[in-house]
């Protein structure tokens, strides 16, 4: 039987009619929720991600502020912007989008971020209590996003097995982080695997829960999948397609139609994980709001 679609652009959307209403309450107290996106440069792809949050934020009611710097800009230049955006009232949260240039050291530039307004979750401060699980800190989108898929599609994590395959910073470390934490939406045994693991395919097929993010197109195969497993893809790759418009698509990291008639449940890409990373954004900026106005 083909795989359950676990639609990550409705639950998105449930997530974001919740906090309408809380967009609402904090804009009565006079405040309303501020979101700053930095781009430095002009990558496609980050160009049509920080579109994507500015007009979410819009359309959430919330305040956005989209700061486009030309590739060229310093470190120094940058780091100059971020302090404003700290020092700003109206801005409660604030994303620099990565990768930034390569002449810029992007440690030193979230690490200058405020964390209470790291909506990003990637200051060390936030880094260190998602590890430790101390939740006045914020998870980072794309990680929180495939929790509250698994916690909303009825996906039971305590107890599984969950293999990550990809140790970025941006998703498989902190992944590893909240599924082993415990409680609601944690307490699975958690393995991570990456591009040295050896025997791969051994490993991902033990997993009940295969959550993949090592941004290469297709790399999880339909034999890499154990049958029944519920599969989440984090990966988009451009790949040619001279069939469509534009010359290509997006795919996951996933063989979506062989993995498809082996899991239980699978998320699609485009439609999966991406809309969820936005509604997470949003959820930790009003909390950076609700915090913000709760001193
Ligand atoms: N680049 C890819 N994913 C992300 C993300 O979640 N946040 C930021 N700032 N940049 C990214």
């Amino acid at each position: 039987m083909p795989a359950k679609i676990i639609c990550g652009k409705e639950i998105a959307q449930e997530i974001r009619a919740e906090l309408r209403p809380e967009v609402e309450k904090l804009k009565a107290r006079g405040v309303t929720p501020g979101l700053a996106v930095v781009l430095v440069g002009g990558d496609p792809a980050s160009q049509v991600y920080v579109r994507m949050k500015g007009r979410a934020c819009e359309e959430t009611g919330m305040l956005s502020e989209t700061v486009r710097l030309p590739e060229t800009t310093s470190e120094d230049e940058l780091l100059a912007t971020v302090d404003r955006l700290n020092g700003d009232p109206k801005i409660h949260g604030m994303i620099v989008q990565l990768p930034v240039p390569s002449h810029i050291d992007a440690n030193k530039v979230l690490r200058r971020i405020d964390p209470r307004k790291d909506v990003d979750g990637f200051h060390l401060e936030n880094v260190g209590k998602v590890a430790i699980g101390d939740d006045s800190g914020f998870a980072p989108a794309t990680p929180a996003g495939v929790q509250q898929m698994l916690l909303r599609s009825g996906v039971e994590t305590s107890g599984a097995h969950a293999v990550i395959v990809g140790r970025s910073n941006i998703v498989g470390r902190p992944m590893a982080s909240l599924l082993l934490q415990k409680g609601n939406g944690g307490d699975a045994t958690v393995t991570v695997c990456h591009s040295r693991t050896k025997n791969i395919g051994d490993v991902t097929r033990s997993a009940d829960i295969l959550i993949v993010a090592i941004g290469r197109a297709q790399f999880v195969t339909g034999d890499m999948v154990r049958p029944g497993a519920v599969v989440i893809d984090v990966g988009v790759n451009r790949v040619d397609d001279p069939s469509t418009d534009k010359g290509y698509k997006l795919v996951g990291d996933v063989d979506f139609d062989a993995a498809s008639e082996v899991a239980s449940a699978i998320t699609p890409v485009p439609g999966g994980v991406g809309p969820m990373t936005v509604a997470m954004l949003l959820y930790n900026t009003v909390q950076a709001a609700q915090r913000w106005a709760a001193t």
